[in-house]
């Protein structure tokens, strides 16, 4: 009764979303084709999955939830002794075997979805259109990788033109720690671990300390698709555990995501002990990541992509769009119909699916966009009522008078807004580049010519045009950024597993 409404509503069911949309496109319907793989219209998985967020027994959560582990250094060192233990026995299985694995979590995370997602929207505050998107591209990761081994981690026969038989191998390494990040607990959690597992590695995976119980539920499954206990370790905990983790010299290589500060930070402890091995690290981080808009652009096309970009997940994510670009002659009509949009925007109760934003994800972050919004580097142009309880951040338009005004990632739903003059692409461009990130840049623009100069120019690992920038596809859209936004490679890219694996070369003269 309570769901039948709701959930017709977001499915496109039954009558506009938005009413009072003041646009001739539905920003959310149904089969909107930058909704990052999710299908809003399967109205069933919605259903199901608003009755497991109310029945659920999970209290939900007002503050951080994983507790600090009293002896951080102990846990560690145990979980890396499990994993080392493990090994020689996990990286001596084959190929298919490893990838099998991987399928059948893929099968598991699809058959335990409603559940993933109770979890994720309590834990992580993930509206219920993310929570989809979340077990999905989970899945997606799985299989993915599994296809990809398959393919790719065969040992192969080089030339021999000396007359010697040469052979390459892709092995796994050894211990690989995977550290992830709150905004994707579970995509970004397993995406990393499953990766260095099928590559013949054992994992030690840290969770994020916001949401350590849907990694928990995402270990569980993986050990249940067989993965061994001790090939894939758990660790929770804040950034003790994860120093005491980058820290032990038997890791020998690093996956994670987060801040540009952690990654820098890891590195350096990588590289501490002179007597340790030198081992890679795969960082992806953050942006400040550009939209530029000129004349040409639809307006209303624009404006769409602009809100998914910016306030859906609550601007939570490491790909949206801090940075609206639009070409002085149209900036007046775009940000009055950009203002106007915002206000269909739903905030509140991210288990109730009419939702569009929720709340962010703690108090730290709430106090730290808070303060910045009452003292902002430009002119507020647009804020939004949300709930008084609660951790709410505002949806918030913010008027820069110049590009290099932004120099830091506000990691919420605050959207700055600049111009810049005709016939200057290439400046703009350049412009962006110099803030050292590289990770989404967007462009919306009819003009051919436009393109080809942003695809020369940007320097950023994924580029969008005419589109919005979130909502990478596994296997189509591969992520990950350059510069002060990470290492590469891309996740669910062809070249992401071979920077997991040591490469060995065997000749022999026959
Ligand atoms: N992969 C996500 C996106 O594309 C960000 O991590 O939005």
């Amino acid at each position: 009764e309570i769901l039948a409404d709701p959930v017709a509503k977001i499915a496109g069911v039954g009558g506009s979303r938005h009413p009072s949309i003041p646009l001739p496109v539905d920003l959310f319907g149904a089969g909107h084709r930058n909704s990052g793989g999710i299908d809003l219209s399967d109205v069933n998985i919605l259903a199901r999955t608003v009755a497991v967020v109310n029945d659920t027994g999970l209290v939900r959560r007002a503050g951080a939830v994983a507790n600090a582990p009293a002896d951080a250094a102990g846990l560690v060192r145990d979980a890396v002794s499990r994993a080392h233990a493990a090994f020689p026995g996990w990286s001596a299985t084959t190929v298919d075997d490893r990838a099998a694995c991987l399928d059948r979590l893929a099968d598991l995370l699809e058959q335990d979805r409603d559940r993933l997602m109770a979890i994720c929207v309590q834990e992580a505050f993930k509206t219920i259109p993310d929570a989809i998107g979340e077990v999905r591209e989970a899945a997606d990761f799985c299989r993915y990788y599994a296809q990809q081994a398959r393919m790719h981690l065969r040992a192969i026969e080089l030339p021999g033109p000396t007359g010697e038989r040469n052979m390459l191998h892709l092995d796994g390494r050894g211990v690989w720690a995977t550290i992830a990040p709150w905004n994707f607990p579970l995509a970004i959690f397993l995406g990393q671990t499953v990766a260095a597992l099928v590559t013949g590695n054992t994992v030690v995976a840290k969770p994020a300390p916001q949401t350590p119980l849907i990694a928990q539920a995402a270990v569980e499954l993986a050990h249940r698709a067989g993965v061994p206990r001790d090939a894939l370790v758990l660790v929770t905990g804040g950034p003790d555990v994860g120093a005491a983790l980058t820290g032990d010299v038997r890791v020998a290589g690093v996956a994670f995501t987060g801040s540009t500060a952690t990654a820098k930070r890891i590195a350096r402890t990588l590289v501490e002990d002179d007597d340790r091995p030198i081992v890679p690290l795969i960082a992806e981080t953050g942006g400040i990541n550009a939209m530029i808009v000129d004349s040409t652009a639809l307006p209303e096309q624009v404006v769409a992509d602009v809100v998914a970009s910016s306030f859906r997940s609550a601007g939570q994510r490491c790909s949206a769009l801090r940075l609206l670009l639009v070409q002085e002659e149209v900036a007046d009509t775009v940000i009055e119909m950009l203002a106007g949009a915002m206000d269909t925007l739903r905030i509140g109760d991210p288990g109730d699916p009419a939702t569009d934003v929720g709340p962010v994800i703690d108090r730290a972050s709430y106090d730290k966009l808070m303060a910045y919004r009452a003292n902002p580097k430009g002119q507020t142009l647009k804020t939004l009522a949300v709930p008084a309880e609660g951790l709410f951040v505002p949806p918030t338009l913010i008027r820069l008078t110049a590009i290099e005004e932004l120099d830091r990632e506000w990691f919420g739903p605050i959207l700055h807004v600049a111009t810049w003059p005709a016939g200057k692409l290439t400046e703009t461009i350049a412009r962006v580049n110099a803030k050292g990130y590289g990770l989404t840049m967007g462009l919306h623009s009819r003009i051919a010519r436009a393109a080809e100069v942003a695809e020369a120019e940007a320097a950023v690992g994924n580029l969008y045009i005419n589109r919005s920038m979130i909502g990478a596809v596994v296997g189509s859209q591969p992520f990950g950024g350059e510069g002060l936004s990470g290492t590469g490679p891309k996740a669910g890219g062809p070249h992401y597993l071979y920077r997991f694996c040591a490469e060995r070369a065997v000749s022999v003269d026959t």
